[in-house]
């Protein structure tokens, strides 16, 4: 039977379940369990019955809170140490032989250098604890376009959240087979318990943190936080850093994108895949629901954060959502700013650092008008509302299978993908950039991407509102040099017979008086529809020196008096003082890149540069 066993420190029992038939994986987990030496080894099968039993585990010993069975079934709260709320970009490592490999993108140490300190750290890590084997699938099972992980972790929280967000267990190392490939991603909180010791709610390492990507072979190594993108090594670390030099080697894209169905009414089904940076709106975008004004339009989710994206032989791009979840950001989420979030979050959700209800249920800032008269906060501590601080950590989450998306896409789970038609790069920008541009080719829309920028926000440490580059918004997540990076796009769209179309979107410009000029959120499906028209070739526009925008006339504005053609203008303005700043910043960017930068990114330079 499938079950934990116990033995004593120095030799765990690391027999793996005679089902197991990866040789390459016995001899890894093997290794890994002699280095770590936890109490046990645990191969997860992926059941609901194993769920249940890791979540009343948790709640047994504190790290999970049970909501109320009435208000919020199957749903959990996790409260994490306020010292590890987010994913730590200073603490994450791009280890290739070559520096100038990993880019001015990346933090690089030596990988030997790397592996000494990471083998310090992970000897004994897990002394008290058990290792869990986690067998993963990015993308449908069995798909083309997908690929496979195993994580190692000492944290049963990491475990849950896998299987929500990714496809989890037996029937992935049947895919897996006795000789098949999978990307080894080890995970330790780095909190190992003394004999006796009694455990805290959640473990992690207040000392070493350190997130660690090596590329040559593929391998991910994380260790101290038992947080999100730190911890889940199928998202940000596997999906995109590892996967984005996977891509590149072998020929196809791995992308920080939300994957979006759009259907006129009557008409086919396009779909677009849109990048944006962390807490942009990704996650409302990905589940708009369109105005009832544009009557007869729909909208499908396929994905709302990652997309692998692969040449087909019919010269188009197909893409699949690598993951089965999503891991959203709460405060902000609202009936107005995204009913069908609200809606999958209903039941079956982990919900971690949002604040508590007095009748068990979970509230963060944005969720209601009116906050609650009395709750606990992120932090356990007694909250109300003139408490003067905020109840639910701005980078609080839910966890939550696509599957409970309303909205959900019949194609989601298509190992085929789905063809894309077109691209979205979107910054949250204050001033200078458009609401939407098209760019007139791939190459000038390769510049568009790799020029964009964004107000940083709360999904990282580090300072909030600043405006930074943040190319194709893979800044923290492209695994290689950004110049080798545009390159793959360029090499990428010239194979293609039907390259997408490529726009960029900003929904956060601002009036003279700090306000939103933009409505968003479902108004957005305006944008969207100029897009869609534009893919179909029907959708009129006028040409500027940065790309094509639609003219007043060319937009649907029906039920939406608030945008007057002032107002339309300035969201369109092009204003040549802003763009000689905004020049100034390419140029700083790719002085950074300059090594690896292609020559034709240095010539749409040029060029905009003489149009401008
Ligand atoms: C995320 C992020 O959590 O981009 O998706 O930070
Ligand atoms: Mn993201």
């Amino acid at each position: 039977m499938n079950r934990p066993t116990t033995a004593a420190h120095a030799a765990p029992a690391i027999a793996a379940p005679s089902y197991v038939t990866n040789a390459k994986l016995k001899q890894w987990v093997t290794e890994i369990a002699e280095l770590t030496q936890p109490d046990r080894v645990y191969w997860c099968d992926g059941s609901q019955e194993e769920y249940d039993r890791l979540c009343n585990e948790m709640v047994d010993s504190g790290m999970l809170i049970r909501l109320s069975q009435e208000k919020r079934p199957n749903s959990f709260l996790a409260r994490s140490d306020p010292d590890d709320v987010a994913r730590m970009e200073d603490r994450t490592f791009v280890c290739s032989k070559n520096k100038e490999d990993a880019g001015p993108n990346n933090n690089w140490v030596a990988p030997d250098d790397m592996r000494a300190t990471l083998g310090n750290l992970f000897k004994g890590c897990m002394r008290g604890r058990t290792l869990y084997v986690i067998p993963f699938s990015m993308g449908p099972l069995g798909s083309h376009i997908a690929h496979i992980g195993v994580e190692l972790t000492d944290s049963p929280y990491v475990v849950v959240s896998m299987r929500i967000m990714t496809r989890i267990g037996r029937k992935v190392l049947d895919i897996l087979g006795p000789d098949g490939y999978f990307v080894p991603c080890l995970h330790s909180i780095g909190a190992p318990l003394a004999p006796g010791q009694k455990d805290v709610v959640w473990p992690s390492n207040k000392e070493h943190k350190y997130i660690v990507h090596f590329p040559e072979t593929k391998e991910i190594w994380s260790f101290g936080s038992g947080y999100g993108g730190n911890a889940l090594l199928g998202k940000k670390c596997f999906a995109l850093r590892i996967a984005s030099i996977m891509g590149r080697e072998q020929g196809w894209l791995a992308e920080h994108m939300l994957i979006l169905g759009i259907q006129p009414p009557g008409g086919k089904k396009y779909y677009i895949a849109g990048a944006f940076p962390s807490a942009c709106g990704k996650t409302n975008l990905a589940m708009l629901i369109p105005p009832a004004a544009l009557k007869g339009w729909k909208v499908t989710t396929v994905g709302e954060d990652i997309a692998w994206i692969k040449p087909h032989a019919d010269g188009r791009l197909y893409a699949i959502n690598p993951e089965a979840g999503a891991f959203g950001v709460a405060p902000g989420t609202s009936e107005k700013t995204n009913a069908n979030c609200l809606e999958a979050v209903k039941s079956d959700t982990i919900f971690t650092n949002v604040a508590l209800t007095p009748d068990g249920d979970v509230w963060w800032e944005g969720l209601t008008k009116t906050p609650p008269k009395e709750l606990i906060d992120w932090q356990g501590k007694p909250w109300a509302p003139d408490s003067g601080r905020l109840a639910a950590h701005p980078n609080s989450r839910f966890t939550v299978a696509s599957h409970r998306i309303p909205s959900i896409d019949p194609d989601w789970n298509n190992p085929d993908g789905v063809p894309i038609s077109a691209f979205l790069f979107g910054g949250r920008r204050a001033t200078t950039v458009p609401l939407v541009v098209e760019a007139k080719d791939w190459e000038s829309g390769v510049y568009l991407a790799a020029t964009m920028a964004s107000e940083t926000t709360a999904a990282i440490i580090g300072k909030v509102g600043v405006v930074r580059r943040d190319p194709f918004a893979m800044l923290p997540f492209c695994g290689y040099h950004f110049g080798d990076y545009f390159k793959h796009w360029l090499q990428i769209g010239a194979g293609l017979k039907q390259p997408p179309k490529i726009f960029g979107v900003n929904w956060f410009r601002l009036d003279e008086n700090g306000k939103f000029m933009w409505p968003g959120f479902g108004e957005n499906m305006r944008v969207l529809k100029w897009i869609i028209e534009r893919c179909e070739g029907k959708g009129g526009a006028r040409q500027t020196p940065i790309g094509n925008m639609p003219r007043y006339e060319d937009m649907e504005w029906q039920g939406l008096d608030a945008i007057s053609r002032e107002v339309f203008a300035k969201l369109s303005e092009v204003d040549p003082v802003q763009w000689q700043g905004e020049l100034k910043d390419h140029d700083e960017l790719f002085q950074k890149l300059q090594s690896r930068l292609p020559q034709e990114i240095a010539e749409q330079r040029k060029q905009l540069g003489q149009a401008l």
